[in-house]
C-alpha cells in the first residue's frame, strides 16, 4: 500500500510544489505523534510562510471539500508538522488484500530486468576442510542470489572453487611419496588435509621438498599429464564432498569456474597490462604499482613466471565482462581480503577497464564460539558438517520434548525432517541476524531459543498459522473474505501487523542495496513478533461472527506467506507443522 504516495499527491495538490521535495520532506514520526508527518520549516522560504502558520493552513484545507484520500482518516496541525493519520482498517484490509493477491510474487519487482549481477560465493579451496567461515560466504551468498533473483535481476551464482596454486604442487609431491589411496576414498579432504600437514612438517626438515613442489606446479601449469591427473582427482573427490554440504544448505550453483579456469587466460592478461605499460619488474617478478592508490604493487607474475591468486582474480574479471556484460559483479568474501580486492580492482581502473566500478566486494566477519565448546575432528577448524549435524541433533531433541509436554506424539520420520530444517534453519538465521561485518558469537542456547530472535521462533509462529488454517479448513471456515469483511479488521494489534506486512518490498530494497540480508532476518523476526502479540490476545477461529473470522483467518493467511518468502530469500524452508 502505498500511503506516502496518497499524501505526497495530497500535499502536491495544496501546496503546488515539487513532488519529489515533498517526497523526500514526509517523514515517520515518533509513536503517537500520527503515521506519518510534514515538518514544514524547510518550506518557510518557498511558502513564504512561518512554519506553524503552514502547518494550520494545510491541516485545515486538507480536510477540506475535495477531502482527504480513502486511506487517510484525519490530518492535524501541531507545531511546525502536519501529522496524518491512516484510515487503520483501511490499510489493514488494503495490504492483506494486496498480500494475498501477490501471492509467491511477494516483494519482487521489475528493477532488476536485463541487468545480469553476478554473485561469486561460498569459493572454498579444494583438499581442504570445508569449515565455518566457509559457511559465511555460503549462506550470506546464497541468500543474495535469492535477492537480487527476486527483485528480477538476472543471477549468475558462481562458485570460484580455490583449485590453483602452488599448494597443488605440494600436494602431489605429498601424495606421490605418502598417499594412502584407501584413506583417500574413504575420506578423502581427511587423507588430504593429513598429508598437506605432513609435507609442511617434512619441509622444514628438507627444504629441497619446496622445490619439489613448485616444480610439480609448473608442470601442471604447462599441462603435464600426471600433474593433471592427480589434480583433477582431488578436485572431483572435494568437489562430492563439498556437494553434500550444499545440497543440506538447498545451495547451488551455475558454475565452478575455479581458479584453474583462468590460468590460461592469464598470457591475455599479461599482454593487455605490458601494451598499457603498466607491468613493471620487482626484483624477477611482475608487478603493477598502485602508488597513487595508496595500496602496495599488485604481483601478477611471480618470479618464476607461474601465476598467483591475484592474476587469475584479473583474468577473472576480463571473462566475466566478455562472458556476461555484468551490471554488477559481487564477491562475497571475508573482510581479511579486502586488500586484495582493491588491488584487483584498481588494477583494471589502471588499465582503463570500464567495469572495474561494478565490481563489488562484499565482506563479513568472523564466527566465534562464546562457551569454546565445540568438539573438532580436524585440528583447531569447525566443519560445517558437524555445525550442522549438532545443530539438527539439538533441535530435535527440542522439538521431541516439546511434543511430549504437549502430550503428542513425537517418533517417526516427520519430527526428522522437521528438525532437519528447523536446525539448519537457525545456523542460517544466526549468520544472517546481524550486520555481515559484525563478528558472530555463536551460542546454542541463543540460536535455539524458541521464543528469541531466531528461526525456530519465526518458524513456529509460522506452522502455528498454518496449523490454524489447517483447522479452519477442517470446520469448514474457509471461503475468501470480501473487501467488506476485511474492513472489520480495525484492531490496533491488526494495524501493527499490517504496516510490518507493509514493509515487505522496503526491507527486501535495501537487503539488496547494501548487500545485507539482515534487513529481512529483521523484517521477518519483528513480523512474528508482531503477529504472536495479536495471536496471544484474540482468537481466530471464535472470533464470533463467520465474516469476521474470514477476515482474521486472511489476515493469518497473508503473515504466513511473507514469513515464508521472507525466510526463503534468506535461504530457510518452513516446515508446515512443528
Ligand atoms: N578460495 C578463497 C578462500 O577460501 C576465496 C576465493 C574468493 N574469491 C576470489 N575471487 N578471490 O579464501
Amino acid at each position: 500500500m502505498d500511503v506516502k504516495k496518497d499524501i505526497v499527491e495530497l500535499l502536491v495538490r495544496l501546496t503546488g510544489l515539487d513532488e519529489e521535495v515533498l517526497t523526500a520532506a514526509v517523514e515517520v514520526p515518533p509513536a503517537g505523534m500520527g503515521d506519518y508527518a510534514l515538518p514544514c520549516f524547510k518550506l518557510a522560504k518557498s511558502l513564504r510562510k512561518a512554519p506553524q502558520a503552514i502547518a494550520t493552513d494545510l491541516a485545515e484545507r486538507a480536510s477540506g471539500p475535495d477531502g482527504l484520500p480513502p486511506s487517510l482518516d484525519r490530518v492535524r496541525a501541531d507545531g511546525g508538522y502536519v501529522n496524518f493519520f491512516l484510515r487503520q482498517s483501511a490499510f489493514t484490509a488494503g495490504v492483506v488484500r494486496a498480500t494475498l493477491d501477490a501471492g509467491d510474487r511477494l516483494g519482487t519487482s521489475e528493477e532488476g530486468k536485463g541487468k545480469t549481477v553476478l554473485l561469486e560465493y561460498s569459493s572454498p579451496n579444494i583438499a581442504k576442510p570445508f569449515h565455518v567461515g566457509h559457511a559465511f560466504t555460503t549462506i550470506l551468498g546464497h541468500s543474495l542470489a535469492r535477492i537480487y533473483g527476486h527483485l528480477g535481476y538476472p543471477v549468475v551464482r558462481m562458485n570460484h572453487l580455490g583449485d590453483y596454486g602452488t599448494q597443488f604442487g605440494k600436494l602431489i609431491s605429498a601424495y606421490l611419496r605418502w598417499g594412502d589411496e584407501e584413506a583417500l576414498e574413504k575420506d578423502p579432504i581427511a587423507e588430504l588435509f593429513r598429508i598437506y600437514v605432513k609435507f609442511h612438517k617434512e619441509a622444514e626438515k628438507d627444504p629441497a621438498l619446496e622445490e619439489e613442489g613448485r616444480m610439480h606446479f609448473r608442470r601442471l601449469e604447462e599441462g603435464a599429464v600426471q600433474e593433471k591427473e592427480i589434480w583433477q582427482r582431488f578436485r572431483d573427490l572435494s568437489l562430492r564432498e563439498f556437494e553434500r554440504v550444499y545440497q543440506r544448505l538447498g545451495v547451488s550453483f551455475d558454475n565452478y569456474n575455479g581458479e584453474s579456469f583462468y590460468s590460461d587466460q592469464i598470457p591475455a592478461v599479461v599482454k593487455m597490462l605490458e601494451e598499457k605499460g603498466l607491468l613493471e619488474e620487482s626484483q624477477g617478478a611482475k608487478v603493477v604499482r598502485l602508488d597513487e592508490y595508496n595500496l602496495p604493487p599488485c604481483i601478477v607474475l611471480k618470479s618464476d613466471g607461474t601465476t598467483i591468486y591475484a592474476s587469475r582474480d584479473i583474468a577473472a574479471v576480463l571473462y566475466r565482462m566478455r562472458e556476461y556484460g555484468f551490471y554488477k559483479n559481487i564477491y562475497v568474501v571475508g573482510t581479511p581480503q579486502a586488500l586484495h580486492f582493491r588491488q584487483v580492482f584498481a588494477v583494471l581502473e589502471k588499465a582503463g577497464v570500464p567495469c572495474a566500478q561494478d565490481c563489488i566486494h562484499v565482506g563479513f566477519g568472523l564466527l566465534k564460539f562464546a562457551d569454546g565448546k565445540f568438539s573438532t575432528r580436524e585440528g583447531n577448524v569447525v566443519l560445517l558438517e558437524d555445525l550442522l549435524g549438532q545443530a539438527v541433533a539439538k533441535t530435535h531433541e527440542i522439538i521431541v520434548k516439546n511434543m511430549e509436554t504437549r502430550g503428542q506424539d513425537s517418533s517417526g520420520e516427520e519430527m526428522r525432517a522437521i528438525a532437519e530444517r528447523v536446525g539448519i534453519g537457525a545456523v542460517i538465521y544466526t549468520y544472517l541476524k546481524n550486520g555481515r561485518e559484525r563478528d558472530i558469537v555463536f551460542s546454542w542456547e541463543d540460536m535455539l531459543d524458541f521464543e528469541g530472535d531466531t528461526a525456530p521462533y519465526v518458524m513456529y509462529t509460522y506452522a502455528r498459522i498454518r496449523s490454524i488454517l489447517r483447522k479452519a479448513a477442517e470446520s469448514d471456515q474457509t471461503g475468501t473474505a470480501t473487501d467488506e469483511a476485511l474492513l472489520r479488521l480495525d484492531l490496533p494489534e491488526e494495524f501493527d501487523i499490517a504496516r510490518q506486512l507493509d514493509g515487505f518490498s522496503e526491507a527486501i530494497r535495501k537487503a539488496a542495496e547494501d548487500y545485507e540480508p539482515f534487513y529481512l532476518t529483521r523484517y521477518i523476526g519483528m513480523l512474528a513478533r508482531v503477529f504472536n502479540k495479536y495471536y496471544n490476545s484474540y482468537s481466530i477461529l471464535s472470533a464470533g461472527d463467520p465474516e469476521l473470522v474470514r477476515a482474521r483467518l486472511a489476515l493469518c493467511e497473508s503473515v504466513a506467506s511473507a514469513l515464508r518468502i521472507g525466510t526463503w530469500l534468506l535461504g530457510i524452508e518452513v516446515a508446515e507443522r512443528m
